[in-house]
């Protein structure tokens, strides 16, 4: 056994869990009138209820310990001041000082004055483009901008502009490209215009494969449109720390804007990643976004563990991936602006805690992060609601929804609200036999045809639920929400003992993907793979 489920704090939550296993959400509710009024609070703009979660006050006490523990308090504090916690890359993760005020030291040194450089660059670029001072090489204003880039270098700046797309410009239309599929570039590129088409190739190496590729094809595409090589430097930026690459590629130095190795790529939104947020937004809003993630910070680095809203979020999810034995976890927004959350959250938390040794190499004896999934409802409700109502796992699920909806139009935006609330009410509550009897009866079915019926009617309830509100979708609630995601994968690494911000997982596959593109082209049959490799690999030769 491993020191951490070893240790008093697991084995009393341990010890706990079996107490509450057995507890009934109802039930907890029907004792405790001021139950949400005690498991509920706000901090920078967000609401959380975690009331309909199988905890007590005992739970969270003992989950507050195993944070002590853990020692949390001076892990946010090593986060915050910038030490090189990402050990295994021998880097600081420095996101918060992104969207930071305050001096932060890193190898002797103030990153803040280069942070405000990078922002104000940001800001004259996408103010001229915006503004139409800065046009294609033909004279005409941009109208559409693609971003190239993938993971972190996508996922962020693609998922906020879609959920802030009120308000953007119609002028100028953002773009994402990131599959190395090509139906996806060819796909985005049709029907644009080369004269009036910005392109940003963002990658923080600056050598991913698929990236590369992309933004090749981008530059192929606008020179077969009437672009000269002269006129790519009016049409190509890139966003990336690594310079060398940027300039071989072709893109002037003068077009790069630049980040440093101290922001993860999951967590690079707020850098110079986040160019087609400001292009799209424009940089005050872009400001905004960053001020709602400043106040997270501030709260996440201020607030007493009980009254965290990272904190609580993060235990809550780590008391049943590690004393209830759940695997999944769902993310449902109901918002349709926020339709790339789950996908966000993904890479945020799956890269992040997907990792099966500690942070001293020793593999670990306790699981760590569950599979991220969800859509947004009320489209979720028709298809795999099913399984979280009547499946036989649990499944614990985050509920987010803003009260305001940015499109009002009839009732459609109280539907959603009412369909949001029931359905953490029905999860909690299920429906008993006694119940759904009652239901059936009244609806004039007896003996035999309500024997039959009655126990596909019933739904066993205490499926546990965390609500997250905020007023409006917009760039501060946003940025808050984001960074409360980013803290609560901080706040179950340091309970897991792993480092959230290296990734070797995902080499093997890119490696070997390298050797695999050479045999697919390559005269004959592959035979230095597993049969069935050789095998596919063959059969994908053969019809192609
Ligand atoms: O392969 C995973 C990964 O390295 C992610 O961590 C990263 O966000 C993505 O690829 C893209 O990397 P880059 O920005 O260097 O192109």
């Amino acid at each position: 056994m491993s020191r951490l489920t070893q240790s008093p704090a697991w084995q009393a939550l341990a010890a706990h869990q079996r107490q509450m296993a057995g507890a009934s959400l109802r039930e907890l509710f029907r004792e405790d009138a001021r139950r949400f009024e005690k498991f509920s609070f706000s901090a920078a703009g967000l609401v959380l209820d975690y009331s309909k979660n199988l905890v007590s006050g005992e739970t969270l006490s003992l989950l507050l310990d195993l944070a002590r523990q853990a020692q949390l308090p001076a892990w946010i504090e090593r986060l915050f001041r910038g030490e090189k916690i990402n050990a295994s890359e021998d880097r600081a993760a420095l996101h918060t000082a992104l969207r930071g005020e305050a001096p932060v030291i890193v190898d002797s040194h103030d990153v803040m004055p280069e942070v405000r450089g990078v922002l104000d660059r940001m800001e004259r670029f996408a103010e001229a483009v915006r503004g139409g001072e800065l046009r294609g090489h033909a004279g005409h204003p941009f109208t559409d901008v693609v971003n190239i880039g993938i993971g972190g270098s996508d996922l962020g700046p693609c998922m906020v502009t879609e959920a802030l797309k009120p308000f953007g410009t119609p002028s100028l239309k953002p773009h994402f490209v990131s599959n190395v599929d090509g139906s996806q570039i060819v796909q985005t590129l049709n029907g644009l215009n080369a004269e009036t088409t910005l392109f940003i190739v963002a990658s923080k190496t600056f050598t991913t494969q698929e990236t590369l590729a992309n933004a090749r094809s981008a530059r192929e595409w606008f020179l077969a449109r009437g672009g000269s090589e002269a006129d790519i430097a009016r049409h190509f930026v890139a966003v990336s720390t690594n310079r060398e690459e940027v300039t071989k590629f072709g893109i002037l130095e003068s077009n790069m804007f630049g980040f440093w190795d101290w922001v993860g790529g999951r967590y690079s939104l707020w850098s110079a990643v986040g160019l087609p947020i400001a292009l799209a937004l424009g940089m005050n809003r872009f400001r905004d976004l960053l001020a709602g993630a400043r106040a997270m910070d501030e709260h996440f680095r201020g607030a007493p563990l009980e009254q965290n809203m990272p904190v609580v979020l993060g235990l809550i999810g780590l008391w049943y991936v590690n004393f209830f034995g759940t695997r999944s976890h769902a993310v449902l927004p109901y918002d349709q602006s926020l339709h790339r959350l789950p996908a966000y959250l993904q890479q945020l938390e799956m890269e992040s805690n997907g990792k099966r040794v500690d942070r001293d190499g020793n593999v670990v004896d306790y699981a760590t992060a569950p599979v991220i999934w969800g859509e947004p409802g009320t489209n979720g409700q028709h298809a795999f609601f099913q399984l979280l109502h009547q499946g036989t796992q649990m499944v614990p699920a985050d509920f987010i929804a803003p009260c305001r909806s940015q499109h009002p139009i009839g009732e459609h935006h109280a539907m959603l609200l009412a369909n949001f609330l029931a359905q953490t009410e029905a999860l909690m509550n299920g429906k008993t036999e006694d119940e759904a009897r009652a239901e059936l009866t009244a609806q004039g079915l007896g003996g035999e045809a309500l024997a039959k019926l009655l126990p596909h009617k019933v739904f066993p309830g205490n499926r546990p639920t965390s609500t997250i509100l905020m007023g409006a979708v917009e760039p501060r609630t946003l940025g808050a929400l984001i960074a409360l995601y980013e803290h609560k994968v901080f706040v179950q690494s340091v309970i897991w003992n792993i480092n959230p911000f290296d990734q070797w997982g995902v080499e093997l596959g890119k490696k070997l993907a390298g050797k695999i593109l050479g045999e697919l082209s390559a005269q004959g049959a592959a035979t230095s793979h597993d049969a069935s490799s050789n095998g596919l690999i063959n059969f994908c030769k053969a019809h192609r």
